[in-house]
This record gives C-alpha cells, structure tokens and sequence, in this order.
C-alpha cells in the first residue's frame, strides 16, 4: 500500500458511498420485484437471436418461446434432425427460425457459420450459448477426449462464439450475451468434475465479461448466466435428487427467457438454489461435506445413466 493522506480519505469516502448504493440498489430491486414483469419486459421484436443447442431440451423450447416474441429465432446444433424439428415447431407456431448444421467441437466452423449467419440473417442480437454435454464418470474413468470435448462444448465455444458477434454488438452498444450454465457451476459435484469445472469457467466467463463491458462502457451489451439445479431433459437421465427438485423444462425455458427480457444478470433456477451457493462460502469444507452426504449429494450421480440418443 502506497497512497497519500489525501487518497486514503478519498478511498474511505468512496466505499462509503458504496455503502448508500448498496441499500439504493436494494430497495430498487424490492420494488422492481413489486412491479409485474409484463412491465418490464423489453421488446424483442425483430432481434436476431442465436441459441446453440436447439436441436433439443431446454434449447429448441427457448427457440420457441423468443420466436413467440418475435425474434428471428437461429438454431446452431450439430444434430441436424433435431435441429430441423425445432424449425418445424417454431415456424408451426408462427415464428421465423432457421438451422444451421454446426459440431461447436470445431472452432474454425463455428467462425464460418457466423460469416453465413450474418450474410443469410443478419448482425446477432442476442446469443444463447446453450449447448452442453455431460459424462457423468469419476476422473479417472473419463476418457481424455470426453473431457476435451466437454470443455470444447460447454465452455471454449462461448469463446468462439462471443468473438465472432461481440464486435458488432459492441458497434451499437447493443446486445445480450446468455450463458446457460448450470448449479454446477457454483457448487462442486462428484462424478462431474469435469462438467462442473466446464460450469464454473462458464459462470466465470459470464461475470468476467459483464465487468469487462461495463468497464469499456458499452452498458447497452447485457449478458445473463443462467444455473439450474436439474432438468427433466434426458440428459441426466438416472440421476437421483434428494434435495434439489428436478426442474420441468418448461419452467427453465420460460424463466431463461424472462431472464433475457428483464436483463437479470443472475438466474438460479430455482431461486431457493441461491442459498447453498451461500452455505457453501460461509461453512468449513469439513461441515460441508458432512451436509452433501447427509442429504445424498454425493450419491446422487451413482444411477445416472445420461441421455441414450438425442432426438
Ligand atoms: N438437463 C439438466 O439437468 C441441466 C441442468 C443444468 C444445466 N443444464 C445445461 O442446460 C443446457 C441445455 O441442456 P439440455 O438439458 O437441454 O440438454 P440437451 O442434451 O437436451 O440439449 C443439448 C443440445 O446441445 C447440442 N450439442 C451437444 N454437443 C454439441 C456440439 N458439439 N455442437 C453443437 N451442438 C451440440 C445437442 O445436440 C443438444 O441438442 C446445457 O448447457 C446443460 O449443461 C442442463
């Protein structure tokens, strides 16, 4: 520490003010809470929005519900069939959407068909980096192209992504920027070490990022990370949950989407999740093994069986 009488003063006067800012900002949150989300719901009609891994789950019903909202909807996945009925759904429903065939394992053709994407659709709007895969095997029965290919899907392509359509957005001071991350990615599981490592880079690429914009000032760019306990999706099929519910993809898709359209930073799905990401700062790592056993965290993943075939 080398700072003058005149900086320190200054140092104190600011974390004081940090202070009064911190109760602004919570009484502005309690009373937005009051304040029905129809309200405040921005408009997204028109926005080209990407959303990779929309071949499937929670992917192809966020497809659906912003195409409900008039977002030109684009799916990248690297099921093409999958891919291809989630077109059929949203395009059934009314909305626009078009498939592109994409392995986001691949870093040059995810830069390619971002050049497609703007040339066939337009500059991106907001991108959902939704895509995920799961092993579910203890480390050392995961095999070194599993892990690779987890940390290449789940979290080096927010990466490729992001750059390819950041510039743009940057240009107009205008973008979202959604990480679909996971629980995960905020407390430690066993049997899921390298997904949850994949789940905390994300959360951490996410909150990162958003310092990053605010810091260059583009406040107009949003970014949103998503962590959901589990979804009834299939692709944890066999996994036993004691304590945390498993969630209707629905509810996660509907709640992803108004968490974009309130441009909440944050979304723990459910909101009651947020408490362990509490517990697990403040309590010994002795206590808080003693916790996952007791309420069979750490057994959880022993049935899992995962998803047999994406559809
Ligand atoms: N299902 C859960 O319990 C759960 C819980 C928390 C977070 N999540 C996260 O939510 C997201 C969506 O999960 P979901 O349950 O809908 O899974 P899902 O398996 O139904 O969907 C994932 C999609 O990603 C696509 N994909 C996989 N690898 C790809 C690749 N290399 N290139 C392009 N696309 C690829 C798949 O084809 C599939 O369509 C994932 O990021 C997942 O980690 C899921």
């Amino acid at each position: 520490m080398d700072l003058t009488g005149k900086e320190i003063a200054i140092l104190v006067l600011r974390l004081l003010f940090g202070l009064v800012y911190s109760v602004y900002c919570m009484v502005e949150t309690l009373v937005l809470t009051l304040i029905p989300r129809s309200y405040r719901r921005k408009d997204i009609r028109g926005n080209v929005t990407l959303v990779t891994g929309g071949g499937s789950g929670i992917g192809r019903l966020m497809c659906i519900k912003l195409a409900a909202r008039g977002a030109i909807v684009v799916t990248w996945d690297v099921n093409e069939e999958g891919n291809l009925e989630t077109v059929r759904q949203v395009v059934a429903a009314g909305g626009q959407c078009r498939a592109y065939t994409v392995d986001l394992c691949n870093r040059h053709a995810i830069y390619a068909a971002a050049t497609k994407l703007k040339q066939e659709v337009g500059k991106v709007d907001i991108l959902v980096n939704n895509a995920g895969i799961v092993t579910g095997k203890k480390l050392l029965d995961s095999p070194d192209e599993s892990i690779i290919k987890t940390f290449e899907v789940n979290i080096l392509s927010h990466f490729w992504t992001t750059k390819a359509f950041l510039a743009d957005m940057m240009a107009r001071n205008k973008g979202h920027i959604v990480t679909i991350a996971s629980m995960a990615g905020k407390i430690p599981c066993n049997r899921l070490v390298d997904y949850c490592s994949s789940k905390f880079a994300a959360v951490g690429f996410d909150e990162s990022l958003r310092l990053e914009l605010q810091v260059e000032g583009k406040t107009g760019i949003k970014t949103t990370v998503v962590c959901p306990v589990f979804i009834s999706t299939g692709m944890f099929e066999g996994m036993t949950s004691k304590i945390f519910p498993v969630l209707k993809p629905e509810y996660v898709a509907d709640e992803t989407v108004d968490g974009i359209l309130l441009n909440t930073p944050i979304v723990y799905l459910p909101l009651s999740a947020k408490i362990n990401v509490f517990l697990g700062l403040l309590l010994p790592q002795k206590v808080l093994y003693y916790l996952s056993e007791a309420v069979g965290l750490t057994h959880m993943m022993d049935t899992f069986v995962g998803r047999k075939k994406t559809k």
